[in-house]
């Protein structure tokens, strides 16, 4: 839920400071309430912290002029304490000599701190993270080297971190841990070493890279990386993987177009993202399918978007003759589920894999019913691969804008792939069949090029609806996966009110919000639901309401009644309309986010949110 960026180089002419704040920046999707550098230069910890965006803090080039040897840096979503200087990080501890900056919630840190104030230490700040530098600096007066002074810290720590340390008296090294809060290591042998809460960050820097597990420790030097496991004290060998992702990522630019936000630009790759996804040879997509298939009980979870995913997944898997699967969003699975019956298996979803929420309720499935683990993630070697049985790669790449768009649109690509697998392997429909449900899945890539292409069409309804305070996004059947991601984007990327709702459900109470000139959105493909949504839009109108709907090129009747249309250009068959839930989606979102732009909003960074909520 933070960002964790740390450098340690032998390259003495290299620029430390600015190289850490750059790596920050990378980062600030993962928090951007505050943000902090400490340098360790001449055996003191030069320290400077505030509350507010990197760029903001560093106008004056306030971090870029901070000299010394290495350092660390953190970007910050605020759990425990306002959004302040004082609880910015890093945190040092009374001596000022040890600096640590931490990822996640120490959940015994009230007692650890009483623990520590009994014991005559003081603290500065309201975090939980400042008990790590005070317990570290215990454990060094007792006579522990650094590493073990961490060991020992983190054995008395319950909860999740991701942390760096540095002490100003221990040249040219750095230590980082972690448990269930993402740690990756970046390294140009022989001269300097990274760290980062997720590999983008380093990038630009290079592309050889660890990925630190859960209660791991490792001691970095410039260039240099020894990794230890934090319970039974071994070394542990590891080769560094080469991180085949694009730099592109980092940068506004798309095939030479330099864009106003990431979000622009990332919805720009969702056709050629959904074409990758769609012909990625997934290895393991069969034993993925015969686990669903061989289970008794079959759940899908997942957070936010990636839980509108689910949905639209679920729907598609169980029309191809996958079995019946309960829905649940992740944060209220262990809620719902206080016993989960024997041979089940949880399908989940997510665009990070770190989701607190999607890793607490797969290691409940998994480590106290035994549920197999099927995953459908984008980051690779994320914490949620490691807890699954099977996982699906998705092709989306680096997202960096903090509200999710092409993870979506391949998440759901990727359950549709799963869908027509399901319908292979059941044999109950013909190959045939099945090959024009494929194609039609593939032209859902153009679909989305032409869709872009005639994007100012989507901008002038977005700009004419986006001073309006309150919306309904109503839909019927797999089209509800689209109402849910509109209704979430409108809201987190430009802050208008919008719920969704099954449309058929609306006259059931909704409707009384209804009067002249409420924009209600309706998701209208040209489905078996066409007909009941017609009814539905009909209800809607009557009150007064102003109908923005969501149709096929080729659409008349819905049109017809309604006061703007968002047009798909998807053939009129049954095959293109059936695998239709992506681009029934995709000018959602774009809405969304003209939307966010034309009312002066930053759709990157939308206020309160992360791109990773790694706490739960
Ligand atoms: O990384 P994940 O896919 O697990 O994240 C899940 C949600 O937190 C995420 O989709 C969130 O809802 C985004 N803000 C959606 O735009």
């Amino acid at each position: 839920m933070c960002g964790i960026f740390g450098l340690i180089t032998n390259k003495k002419e290299l620029p430390i400071a600015k190289l850490i704040r750059e790596g920050l920046e990378r980062l600030e999707y993962r928090g951007y309430d505050s943000a902090g550098i400490a340098i360790v230069n001449k055996g003191k910890i030069e320290l400077r912290k505030n509350a507010g965006r990197i760029a903001d803090i560093n106008k004056e080039g306030w971090f870029d002029a901070m000299e010394g040897d290495f350092g660390m840096g953190h970007t910050r979503w605020a759990t425990h304490g306002p959004p302040n200087a004082q609880n910015s990080h890093p945190h040092l501890d009374g001596a000022d000599k040890i600096a640590v900056v931490h990822n996640g919630i120490l959940e015994n840190f009230m007692e650890l701190r009483e623990e520590l104030i009994t014991r005559g230490h003081s603290f500065k700040s309201d975090t939980d993270t400042e008990v790590f530098p005070v317990l570290i600096k215990e454990f060094l007066d007792s006579g522990m080297a650094l590493k073990e002074a961490v060991v020992a810290t983190i054995n008395k720590c319950k909860g999740a971190y991701g942390i760096v340390v540095c002490h100003a008296d221990t040249p040219d090294t750095m230590i980082v841990a972690r448990k269930e809060s993402p740690l990756t290591i970046g390294i140009t042998p022989g001269e300097t070493t990274y760290c980062a809460s997720d590999i983008p960050a380093f990038l630009p820097l290079t592309r050889m890279a660890y990925i630190l597990d859960d209660d791991e420790i490792a001691v970095l030097n410039p260039g240099k990386v020894a990794i230890f496991d934090v319970i039974k004290g071994n070394k542990i060998e590891r080769e560094p993987i080469t991180v085949e992702w694009s730099i592109d990522a980092a940068a506004k630019v798309l095939d030479g177009k330099e864009y106003k936000w990431f979000m622009h630009k990332e919805l720009h790759e969702v056709p050629r993202k959904v074409r990758e996804q769609v012909n990625v040879p997934q290895e393991n997509i069969d034993d993925f399918v015969k686990t669903i298939l061989d289970a008794e009980h079959v759940y899908i979870t997942a957070a936010g978007t990636a839980f509108y995913a689910c949905l639209a997944g679920k729907f598609q898997m169980t029309r191809f003759g996958g079995p019946f699967m309960t829905p649940i969003e992740c944060s209220e699975f262990k809620d719902h589920l206080p016993k989960m019956p024997k041979n089940s298996c949880v399908i989940t979803v997510s665009q990070s894999g770190e989701t607190a929420d999607t890793i607490e309720a797969v290691r409940y499935a998994r480590e106290k019913f035994g549920a197999k683990i099927c995953s459908v993630v984008n980051v690779v070697g994320s914490s949620l691969t490691r807890y699954s049985d099977h996982v699906l790669i998705t092709t989306a790449g680096p997202e960096i804008a903090v509200a999710s768009q092409k993870a979506y649109c391949t998440q759901v690509t990727a359950l549709s792939v799963v869908a027509l697998r399901i319908a292979e392997i059941q044999g109950k429909m013909s190959q045939e069949e099945i090959d024009k449900y494929r194609e039609a899945l593939i032209a859902t890539a153009d679909v989305g090029d032409v869709i872009l292409k005639r994007e100012d069409a989507i901008k002038a309804v977005a700009q004419i609806i986006s001073k309006k305070i309150n919306f309904f996004f109503l839909g019927r059947g797999l089209s509800m996966a689209a109402a849910y991601e509109g209704a979430l984007k409108l809201k987190e990327i430009s802050y208008n009110h919008a719920e969704a709702y099954p449309a058929g459900e609306s006259k059931h109470g909704p409707i009384a919000l209804i009067n002249e000139g409420y924009p209600v959105v309706f998701v209208a493909p040209p489905d078996e639901t066409y007909d009941r949504l017609i009814g539905n839009i009909m209800e809607m109108k009557s009150r007064g309401a102003t109908i923005i709907s969501v149709v096929a090129d080729f659409d008349e009747r819905v049109t017809e009644i309604s006061d703007y249309t968002l047009r798909v250009p998807i053939e009129n068959n049954k095959y293109a309309i059936a695998m239709s839930i992506v681009p029934f989606t995709f000018p959602l979102q774009i809405m969304a986010y003209f939307a966010s732009d034309h009312n002066g909003l930053d759709p990157d960074k939308p206020r309160n949110l992360a791109k990773s909520v790694t706490v739960k």
